[in-house]
């Protein structure tokens, strides 16, 4: 049945990163990138260049490396943020302005304060200041889920007049039901003249857990762009999954007359890159991505499966990226294997120092732990790509020790810019220990908001990755660290977060 293009638009590095900590450097947004072109994703919305300085130049980065997809930047509806976005993607040869202002009542009146004659003035001069650096311009009605249907279809009208090449249609605070969203796409399409020279868009939020529901009614109803991001990370609940949509669309082409041009066999790859780099760790029952949602516990199920795949499995998991846990690599593999490796993984290493410090690594590693999985390797290389500049507190060694009807005590010694420090702390389990030692030498001020550790592979062998979410002067960052020694996992996590809120700090000084 599908024979029409569903165009991917995938967010993660924008309406994701407005999660919580999700915070991104600009190399974890260039690896992201990298990820997404090579999972053939159509458009990616790289930030919002005008939101600090720091997304400026993580945009403007992307822009310069990818180029078989569009790049796209988010801008508000003036023009000082269009210019500002125009600059950020200039160098892609495909490059896309989002810009968008809300049309609901409730954000008109109380958010804008504007009589909905501006708003209408005001898109479509953004509309119009925006096709003066590209010919692709996206509008977004902001809470189009919440809007009056005959304003909503005069603003898009207006715009498409203006030069606007997609309409989106957000509903920013996932209220609307798939019954409802659908026949909103379908009515737009219908009432509003000229609606056949654009592509409809959906960008629905999970409040109520039916984003993917939502822009799947949307796809049913003649949108052909999906708006929608990694592991459905994104703004409170988030957005839609893209695995979800991707999966659903190819899984029922009898029902979709569309599908996407997506490297399906690079969503869980994807999946684990943004999970590491963000510390947004996926739940197990997550479709596609989760680490159970291909496992069969039951009897009945696995007797099913034996017999016949296709009694419970409507995918296959290799499908979508997942293979068994396969050793990969050893003690004794050399330089070369774990090269290659490394390059069947999609894993780009940009220098021969970096490989040999990873090999390092990656020696040490073997000597603890037999069996190398490709996920121990991800985790390793995540450690890696970090740039000096951004590793200003570094572990250099510790010890920690526990013992029944004893207070736990921790030795840490730490490099801080360089200079080495040691300090010695008690506390309430060996983790608490470690962080209070660390903290006694760096003073931070730092709050504690997140703590959480999952195991890479399975087994006591396997290695710990433990996430920490750190706030500080209303910035949240989050820490990611893995070792097969969950109390070392936790200390590197912990000064992960405490680079990231340095890095924060200094590309977006503006904001403190
Ligand atoms: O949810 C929303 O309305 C948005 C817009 C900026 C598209 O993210
Ligand atoms: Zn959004």
């Amino acid at each position: 049945m599908g024979t029409e293009h569903l165009i991917i638009f995938d967010t993660t590095m924008r309406d994701g990163e407005q999660s919580p900590g999700a915070t991104m450097t600009r190399e974890e947004k260039l690896r992201i990138a990298r990820q997404l072109e090579r999972m053939r994703v159509d458009v990616i919305e790289a930030g919002f260049p005008a939101a600090s300085n720091g997304d400026f130049e993580a945009v403007h980065s992307v822009a310069s490396i990818i180029h078989e997809s569009t790049i796209c930047g988010l801008s508000r509806a003036n023009e000082k943020d269009i210019r500002r976005c125009a600059e950020a993607i200039a160098p892609a040869p495909r490059k896309r302005i989002h810009t968008f202002l809300a049309t609901s009542r409730i954000h008109m009146e109380k958010k804008l304060r504007m009589e909905p004659s501006q708003v209408l003035e005001t898109a479509v001069n953004s509309v119009r200041f925006a096709r003066g650096f590209t010919d692709d311009v996206e509008f977004s009605p902001e809470d189009a889920g919440r809007s009056d249907i005959d304003f909503l279809c005069r603003v898009l009208e207006a715009v498409i007049k203006a030069g606007a090449t997609t309409l989106n249609i957000p509903d920013t605070v996932g209220y609307t039901m798939p019954e409802q969203y659908g026949s909103l796409i379908r009515t737009l399409r219908e009432r509003v003249p000229n609606a056949d020279k654009v592509i409809w868009s959906t960008h629905c939020h999970n409040d109520l857990g039916l984003a993917a529901a939502n822009s799947l009614a949307g796809v049913m109803n003649g949108a052909r762009q999906v708006e929608c991001t990694i592991n459905g990370l994104g703004e409170r609940a988030g957005n839609a999954a893209l695995e979800e949509i991707v999966m659903a669309v190819r899984t029922r082409q009898d029902v979709f007359p569309c599908d996407t041009r997506i490297d399906a066999t690079q969503i869980v790859p994807a999946s684990r890159l943004v999970a590491g780099i963000t510390g947004f760790a996926v739940q197990p029952n997550k479709a596609v991505v989760g680490a159970n949602a291909f496992a069969h516990e039951s009897g009945i199920h696995q007797d099913g499966v034996l017999k016949n795949r296709e009694t419970y499995e409507i995918m296959r998991a290799q499908d979508v990226g997942w293979h068994a846990n396969r050793i990969v690599l050893g003690k004794l593999s050399g330089r070369n294997a774990f090269r290659t490796r490394l390059q069947e993984l999609g894993v780009v290493v940009e220098s021969e120092e970096i490989l040999n410090a990873a090999f390092a690594r990656f020696k040490e590693l073997a000597d603890r732990k037999h069996e190398i999985f490709d996920e121990d390797l991800q985790a390793l290389m995540s450690d890696e790509t970090v740039t000096p500049q951004d590793e200003h507190f570094k572990l250099a060694s510790m010890s920690a020790h526990s013992e029944t009807g004893e207070a736990p005590q921790a030795r840490v010694t730490l490099t801080v810019g360089g200079v080495q420090m040691r300090a010695e702390a008690s506390g309430s389990g060996p983790v608490d220990a470690s962080f209070k030692a660390v903290e006694s030498m760096v003073a931070s001020g730092a709050e504690l908001q997140l703590y959480s550790v999952n195991s890479i592979t399975s087994g006591t062998e396997s290695q710990g990755e433990v996430t920490v979410r750190l706030q500080r002067a209303g910035r949240i960052v989050n820490g990611v660290g893995a070792d097969t020694d969950i109390v070392v996992a936790s200390v590197k996590a912990y000064l992960n977060a405490l680079n990231r809120l340095q890095s924060v700090e200094r590309m977006n000084p503006q904001e403190g």
